[in-house]
């Protein structure tokens, strides 16, 4: 049985408790939170789990094997840090960290003690970016042209970070993970109408081989929309994430080019073919991450969604915020 200590349960630290708790292989141990209200709900929900307010009690425990970090951004760093130093594995909240020095610490960290880092990239996990990667690995898809991605809602509005921050890292896991390839620049824009963070955001981010990602963030939608157009030379997919069903059409669409022997003679032909709808795996994405985790600890193996995954993504965050700052200056990644 692997004990997991989970610290913060605030929103997003009770799904992760309901996780660990419901797998097979691991215990939630105890959840550690400062504020007396969320230990309350904790102890609610899970009358047989312990609850503390000391961080100290969860560090030094010997009954714990790994502990999830499940905080706001700017204490991932410092908890993260003591967790490994304490000899636990950790399973932390995107984004790693709010810098890339501090990513890098803590990726040599967990490599001198022979520790494990897992960052919860979630999206990583769904039925419907599985099956995506597998259109993009097989060729279905052909060649990539852009990915396109709407995240917004109202709210949650974050404290310490800006939407960029909060929202963007699930599309940036997503890129990372789909097209295996290092950006070459980030372009972003935004302003901040409330609270002195951007929460309305468009990033631009260019890869090789003319492949352009654009995502739109925002924290001030009067409506929810999560969709994301991913067009290739071969084909086409619109994946809607708020839908219950059939969540990912893919389009066999397209266009192509047909020189003559003048400019003027260039010919342009459609391609509208069928649409259909692959099935999906229905599985909750954290139940399955929650799982994966405990194996690469018991089967020492490096997750794939390790530190220096979480490390490219706190990068290219770092690298919009410079750019945000200089109205849309590209910058290199
Ligand atoms: N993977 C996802 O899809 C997803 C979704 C939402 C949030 N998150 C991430 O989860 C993290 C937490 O976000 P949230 O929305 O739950 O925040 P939140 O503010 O709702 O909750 C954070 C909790 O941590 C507690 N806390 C703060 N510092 C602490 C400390 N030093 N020790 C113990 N407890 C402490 C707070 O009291 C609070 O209860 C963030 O990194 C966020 O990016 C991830």
């Amino acid at each position: 049985m692997i004990k997991i200590g989970v610290l913060g349960y605030g929103y997003w630290g009770p799904r992760i408790v309901r996780n660990f708790q419901g797998i097979e292989g691991s215990q939630v141990a105890v959840v550690c939170d400062k504020s007396s209200e969320a230990l309350r709900r904790a102890t609610q929900a899970h009358p047989h789990v312990p609850v503390t307010s000391e961080l100290s009690e969860v560090l030094t425990s010997t009954d714990i094997d790994a502990i999830a970090i499940v905080t706001p951004v700017w204490t991932h760093y410092e908890l993260a840090k003591a967790a490994l130093e304490n000899g636990k594995h950790v399973f932390v909240e995107k984004p790693l960290t709010s810098n890339a020095a501090q990513a890098e610490e803590l990726i040599e960290l967990a490599e001198r003690k022979g520790l494990k880092i897992m960052v919860d990239h979630t999206f990583l996990f769904t039925g419907a970016v599985k099956r995506i990667k597998q259109f993009v690995d097989d060729g279905t898809l052909g060649q990539l042209y852009y990915y396109d991605s709407t995240r917004v809602n109202l709210g949650l509005f974050q404290h310490d970070c800006n939407v960029i921050w909060d929202l963007a890292p699930h599309d940036l896991s997503i890129m990372d993970y789909l097209v295996m390839a290092e950006p070459e620049a980030v372009v972003a824009t935004g302003a901040n109408h409330l609270n002195g963070h951007a929460d309305v955001a468009f990033l631009t981010i260019y890869y090789p081989n003319n492949l352009i990602a654009h995502i739109n963030v925002n924290w001030l939608s009067p409506v929810k929309v999560r969709t994301t157009l991913l067009g290739g030379e071969k084909k086409m997919l619109v994946w809607n994430d708020l839908e219950a069903d059939e969540k990912v059409k893919v389009y066999d669409r397209g266009v192509q080019m047909m020189t003559g022997e003048a400019v003027y003679q260039q010919l342009v032909s459609y391609r509208t073919g069928d649409m259909w709808s692959p099935n999906i795996e229905q599985i909750e994405a954290l139940k399955v991450e929650a799982s994966y985790f405990i194996d690469c600890i018991r089967n020492n193996k490096r997750p794939f969604n390790d530190g220096v995954a979480g490390l490219r993504i706190v990068r290219m965050l770092e690298a919009a915020d410079e750019s945000l700052k200089n109205r849309g200056k590209v910058v290199k990644v």
